[in-house]
This record gives C-alpha cells, sequence and structure tokens, in this order.
C-alpha cells in the first residue's frame, strides 16, 4: 500500500478552534473523503480513530486490510446525533436510553440488536451492533459533515498500542489511508467502555473510560463478562481475545502491598536482566521513576496518585519502549477501581498475563 495522506494539523490551543477557516477546511475536505468511501483518521476524547463510511461494505473492508485486523473483530459505529440509531439499531431497550442520556457524547459505547440487512460488514455478522457518540468537538463536526455513521476502529495497525496523538497515527497508518486530521493528544488515553445492553443488566465487555462504578450509578445494577477475568472463560466482545496492545518487548507486570516493595521487586530483575546484557525497560509513575537504576529506561507513565493520568499516557508510554527496542518491560500495576480497571485490563494484555 502506498497511497499519499493527507495530513491537516487543526490547532486545538486557540478559543473556539472549531471556528476558525484551517479548522472548518479540513473538517470539510476529510469529510468527503469519507463521501467519497475514503478512510481518515481522526481524534476522539478517547483514542484515535480510524473511520469509514460504516455502511458501505467494501469500505468497511479497506480498514480492516488498513489495520491488519482480524476479519471476525466487529467494529463500532460512531454518530454524532441520537437520529442516527434508527439507521442502525432494530430497536433501543430503556436500558439503553438511560446510559445515553447519562454518558453520550462519552466513552460509553453500547451494543444493540442490529437492523437487518445494515452494516454487515462493521457488525461482522453479527446480529448486534456497536455505537458511540464521542466527545470531541472534531469528530462530531466531522460525523455530521460527512452525514454518514461512521466506522471507527482505533487508529492503530493491529497488535500495536491504540494512538493517543497524530503522530502515532502516523508512524502506524501513513500510506495506508487517505487523510489524518490531528486534533493534538487525546484526553482519556484508553478507550471507550463497551456494554451490551440487550439483557437485563448492563454486561461490561470491554472496561473503558466509563467506569463500573458509573454505569451502575444509573441503573442499579452492572454485571461485567466472566470472560474477561476467569481463566478459561471464552470473551464474549470477539476483539477482547486477540493479544492486543503488545509492545514488541517481553513485558511482565509486577505486584505487591505497595509501590515500594514492585519497586524493590523490579530492580532485582532488571538488574539480573542487565547484567545478562538486556535492555531493561520500566513502566514507572512520578512518584516513583526515582526508585530505578538510571541505566534502564524507566518511564513515568503519569502519577500514581491521580489513575486518570495513568491511562492518558499508557500508550504513549507503551510506544516508546517499542521504539527504544528494550527487550524486557517490568510494569508496576494499579488498583482496578474507577479507571484503574480499564488500565489493568489493557497491561495485563500488553503482557499477555505475565505477572511476577
Ligand atoms: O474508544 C473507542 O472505543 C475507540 C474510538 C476510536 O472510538 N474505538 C475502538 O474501536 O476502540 P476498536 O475497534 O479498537 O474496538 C471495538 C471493540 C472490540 O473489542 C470489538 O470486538 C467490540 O468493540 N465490538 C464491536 N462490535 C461488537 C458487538 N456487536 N458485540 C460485541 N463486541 C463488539
Ligand atoms: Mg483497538
Amino acid at each position: 500500500m502506498n497511497q499519499k495522506t493527507k495530513y491537516w494539523h487543526v490547532d486545538n490551543t486557540v478559543d473556539d478552534w472549531l471556528a476558525y477557516p484551517q479548522a472548518q477546511q479540513a473538517v470539510k475536505e476529510a469529510a468527503e473523503l469519507l463521501q467519497r468511501n475514503e478512510l481518515v483518521a481522526f481524534p476522539t476524547e478517547t483514542v484515535y480513530g480510524l473511520g469509514g463510511n460504516g455502511l458501505v461494505d467494501k469500505t468497511v473492508e479497506k480498514i480492516y486490510i488498513a489495520k491488519g485486523r482480524p476479519s471476525d473483530n466487529p467494529l463500532i459505529l460512531h454518530i454524532a446525533e441520537e437520529e442516527q440509531l434508527e439507521q442502525l439499531a432494530e430497536e433501543v431497550p430503556p436500558l439503553a436510553r438511560a446510559l445515553m442520556e447519562a454518558f453520550w457524547p462519552g466513552p460509553l459505547t453500547l451494543v444493540l440488536p442490529k437492523k437487518a440487512g445494515v452494516a454487515q460488514r462493521a457488525s461482522a455478522g453479527l446480529d448486534t451492533i456497536a455505537v458511540r457518540m464521542p466527545d470531541h468537538p472534531l469528530a462530531l463536526a466531522l460525523i455530521r459533515a460527512a452525514g454518514l455513521p461512521i466506522a471507527a476502529p482505533s487508529a492503530n495497525l493491529s497488535g500495536r498500542p491504540s494512538p493517543t496523538t497524530g503522530r502515532h497515527v502516523q508512524e502506524d497508518l501513513e500510506g495506508r489511508i487517505a487523510g489524518i486530521l490531528d486534533g493534538g493528544p487525546t484526553g482519556i488515553g484508553v478507550e471507550s467502555t463497551v456494554v451490551d445492553v440487550t439483557g437485563e443488566v448492563p454486561l461490561i465487555l470491554r472496561p473503558g473510560g466509563i467506569t463500573a462504578e458509573q454505569i451502575a450509578d444509573i441503573t442499579g445494577e452492572v454485571a461485567v463478562d466472566p470472560g474477561l477475568t476467569v481463566e478459561g472463560a471464552a470473551p464474549r466482545s470477539p476483539g477482547m481475545k486477540y493479544r492486543h496492545y503488545a509492545p514488541e518487548g517481553e513485558m511482565w507486570l509486577v505486584t505487591g502491598a505497595n509501590v515500594e516493595a514492585m519497586a524493590e521487586m523490579i530492580r532485582r530483575h532488571a538488574d539480573e536482566a542487565r547484567r545478562e546484557g538486556k535492555k531493561v525497560g520500566i513502566l514507572a509513575t512520578r512518584e516513583s521513576a526515582s526508585f530505578y537504576n538510571k541505566n534502564d529506561i524507566v518511564l513515568a507513565c503519569g502519577e500514581r496518585a491521580s489513575l486518570i493520568s495513568v491511562a492518558q499516557h499508557l500508550y504513549d508510554v507503551l510506544r516508546r519502549f517499542d521504539e527504544e527496542k528494550v527487550d524486557l518491560i517490568f510494569a508496576e500495576t494499579f488498583l482496578e477501581n474507577g479507571v484503574g480497571a480499564a488500565v489493568m485490563n489493557r497491561l495485563n494484555k500488553a503482557a499477555g498475563g505475565k505477572r511476577l
């Protein structure tokens, strides 16, 4: 694949950035490409998405090819107005309505009964469809201008960490897609929460930006797919069975009663690996970065005191370990409350479940 990839940089540091002619022009050009069934990457509040017309199977096929994505893994359709749901969902259960009202636009994807015959390729032939309304001004403006539901998986090559900056998208997809709309770093840093709302109780298929606690506040009850945590149980969401977010170095998660205990364990393993001539990466935090040997690649992934900041920096840190070509990565672990559940889910997948 060697396509010319158009790059728009939209300056998001100014007030009311969408009012600027340069931003409007970028959105207009990107929307025209989407209408012509080309692929355009764009920012959302979670991670960058690789967008294409979700209603045209041939276009969705191009998304799978550009990413190298397994073809049985369905995509999320992104909408800007609730009315767009009528095209996609057979029905919108009251449970779904309540969650939409509380969290849309926002990092919540709803799995709904699909309208027969639509978006066959985007839903990978399932009879359900995943839909979300992203909370990002550029994403919403682009979807509105295109006037289409936009199928958009994360804009990374399959198996790589999701992109949280325009540069990450460029690294993976330059030459493979028609355009990249760069609106600066994304805010949340991990993907949306995927919730199946076809049953009585909302079922979390993928932890993400909206926490289980927040969902339970609205619906009273919430369940988590046992396939996410119970060994040997198959995840319900096709995407969760793949070893995603994998850095190239071999990664180990380190648990401990507190950060000092984790650091001690990591230092021991890092010293040994270094003596064997291996290049070592350490996923630390602002609080702990100074605990480690300066000869290792020590990266602070936000602040332990703020799980939100850890989520924001996670994928960039994983990509930097790849750039540094480390052989081994030792990662501190985090509490699983709030967005910590999503952080630990991604770290577990990155490490292929390996723990020390
Ligand atoms: O934050 C996000 O959700 C980002 C941004 C770009 O919006 N998108 C994203 O898409 O993470 P993707 O394709 O990387 O992940 C979609 C997830 C996969 O795990 C997929 O298996 C699941 O949603 N999914 C999609 N349709 C589904 C369905 N009908 N039933 C169950 N799981 C579904
Ligand atoms: Mg993804």
